[in-house]
């Protein structure tokens, strides 16, 4: 029988709130961290543009609150909105005590130290930032962190397969979370990873579509556990497609930051135009939901595959100087971000949804806590206003310490758990299977549930997820797991749970646009959208 391995917090992921929780928890127990591929590869490695806070004496809580407010398209919680920011300026202080640099300037009028970038929905430059790599630098300071920590293990190739709960455990008291199940993807092992406390930090779910500018990792996977454990999963009809992906056929998933229309690109379509004043009065740097559905909208009309993203009129040594990661990549492929246009589409960025926590992180499943992307804590509404993510991945992270590192000594154990059965499952000799499946879904999810929807596509996709699961769960269950195999499953149930929350919201609003419901509808759908196992789809007011 295998050891499970006993901890007093098991953390789920190695982006910026896992390991910012797990720094904070170390200083009061053991703990775990297992993270599905090397520890850097996340989605916050990738971030680019930066973090959104208030440091500047010309700017505001209310005016962040405000701009979030805005772009949420009256689906945001105010508290929580209200709790991010006037939280930002501490996260800010936490990260900078890991170590994290962010670009400085003496420039500004107001005394602010910081060069501040601006995005889209913003009305004042507040994002900070380190270059065009802001994710990069953040992953590196807390990594080094952790690896110095005594009380930290770190765990990599460990893919976690499904939540330890009372109930699954066999137990007849109130459910509550004591670990999970990992893969360890070398070995070909289960794991039981014991604790009182888990935080599930698995990040976001761009893979169920076909373009995306997430990392591999993004495969909805604590979302997905979460559901299977009981535990609810709200707003998942509200996936945030990045305007500007650069196109080209051999560039994987590379973000154009909307930093660099924050210095004043433009976007054009194939003829030259600078289309976005005719879309709104924020132009270029509208809310994200209203720039990917104009180019949509313009490709559709033209027939042309891309738009352009000019940002000609600056220098070349500025561009160098400010964006030196995507000004040299798009050199790599051969465009000059000083002299042309750079060729761009939307992609599957963000997954607005994801499980229900409260003010402290907390699900409800007891002692299951969700920070970052895969959590739902009602700051993001209906549309995440750019930059807000790592900010409210910090804060939660923040709030989750807090409220778990006050509750762990007060917990009873964990009890027995039985280890792993693989049952008479056998290895598959027909590995086909998996990608061809992987494929479908995510080709019919970016064509029937993607920035325009009507009901007649998510009918179809519902019907083929109904189909592809049936598939999946019978192969889950006569053959060995493996990480892709897991990844299958839970990109069909994340699918699953999109086009369900789709089909529920008979209305139009920030992320979620349907051509046969094309208005907002306040007065029956201004609330999220909630499904838990084995309950049909329900509205609820966002409540804290
Ligand atoms: P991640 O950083 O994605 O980490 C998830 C972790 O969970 C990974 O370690 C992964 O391996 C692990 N994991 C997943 N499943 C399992 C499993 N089954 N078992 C074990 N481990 C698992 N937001 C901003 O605010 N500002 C920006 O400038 C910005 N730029 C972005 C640019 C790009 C290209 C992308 C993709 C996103 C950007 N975002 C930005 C969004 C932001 O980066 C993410 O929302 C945020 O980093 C998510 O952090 P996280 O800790 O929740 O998850
Ligand atoms: C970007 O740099 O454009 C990404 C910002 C974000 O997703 O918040």
């Amino acid at each position: 029988m295998d050891q499970p391995f006993e901890s007093d917090f098991l953390v789920i992921g190695s982006g910026i709130a896992g390991l910012h929780f797990a720094l904070r928890v170390a200083e009061r127990g053991r703990v775990a961290i297992v993270t599905k591929k090397h520890a850097a590869e996340t989605a916050t490695n990738y971030a680019q543009g930066g973090i959104a806070a208030v440091v500047d004496g010309e700017d505001s809580f209310e005016a962040h609150i405000e701009d979030t407010l805005y772009a949420g398209a009256g689906l945001c919680n105010e508290e929580v909105v209200r709790f991010v920011v006037e939280n930002g300026p501490r996260a800010i202080e936490g990260l900078l005590k890991w170590g994290v640099e962010f670009d400085r300037t003496s420039a500004n009028s107001s005394g602010s130290p910081y060069d501040l970038g601006r995005e889209g929905g913003h009305s004042q430059r507040r994002i900070l930032h380190h270059r065009d790599a802001t994710g990069h630098e953040i992953e590196r300071a807390l990594l080094a962190r952790i690896e110095a920590h005594p009380n930290i293990t770190l765990f990599e190739n460990h893919c976690a397969v499904d939540l330890l709960t009372a109930h699954r455990a066999g137990r007849t008291e109130p459910d509550r979370a004591i670990g999970a199940y990992v893969l360890d993807a070398a070995q070909g092992n289960v794991t039981r990873f014991i604790a009182p406390i888990t935080l599930l930090a698995t990040g976001g779910a761009g893979k169920v579509y076909l373009y995306t500018s997430n990392p591999d990792i993004a495969s909805g996977d604590g979302m997905a556990m979460a559901y299977r454990a009981g535990a609810s999963v709200a707003n998942m009809e509200f996936m945030q497609f990045h305007p500007t992906c650069l196109f080209h056929p051999e560039a994987k998933s590379f973000l154009i930051s909307e930093a660099v229309r924050g210095e004043g690109a433009t976007l054009r379509n194939a003829d030259g135009e600078s289309f976005m004043t005719r879309y709104h009065e924020m132009g270029d740097l509208a809310p994200r939901d209203v720039v990917a559905r104009a180019i949509d909208s313009e490709l559709k009309q033209s027939g042309e595959d891309c738009v352009y993203l000019d940002i000609t009129h600056q220098q070349s040594s500025f561009i160098r100087e400010r964006f030196p990661t995507i000004s040299q990549r798009c050199l790599e492929y051969g465009i000059d971000m000083a002299q042309e246009g750079v060729p761009v589409v939307p992609a599957a960025h963000y997954c607005c949804g994801g499980v229900r926590t409260n003010l402290q992180g907390e699900t409800d499943l007891p002692n299951l806590f969700a920070a970052g992307e895969v959590s739902c804590t009602g700051v993001h509404g209906a549309n995440r206003l750019a930059s807000n993510s790592l900010l409210e991945a910090l804060v939660f992270a923040d709030a989750a310490a807090d409220e778990a590192v006050r509750r762990v000594s007060q917990l009873p154990p964990c009890g027995e758990i039985q280890s792993w059965q693989h049952g008479d499952t056998i290895e598959s000799n027909d590995a086909v299977v998996i990608t061809q499946n992987w494929d479908e879904i995510r080709r019919f999810m970016w064509n029937y549930v993607g920035i325009v929807r009507t009901d007649r596509r998510l009918q179809r996709a519902a019907r083929r997820i109904d189909l592809l699961q049936e598939e999946i769960n019978h192969y889950y269950w006569n053959f060995r797991i493996t990480p892709p195999l897991l990844e299958l499953r839970n990109l069909a149930t994340i699918s699953d749970l999109i086009i369900q929350a789709a089909l529920h919201r008979k209305e139009s609003r920030g992320l979620h646009y349907n051509l046969d419901y094309p208005e907002r509808n306040d007065s029956d759908f201004r609330r999220e959208t909630l499904l838990q196992r084995g309950v049909p789809p329900r509205s609820a007011p966002a409540q804290n």
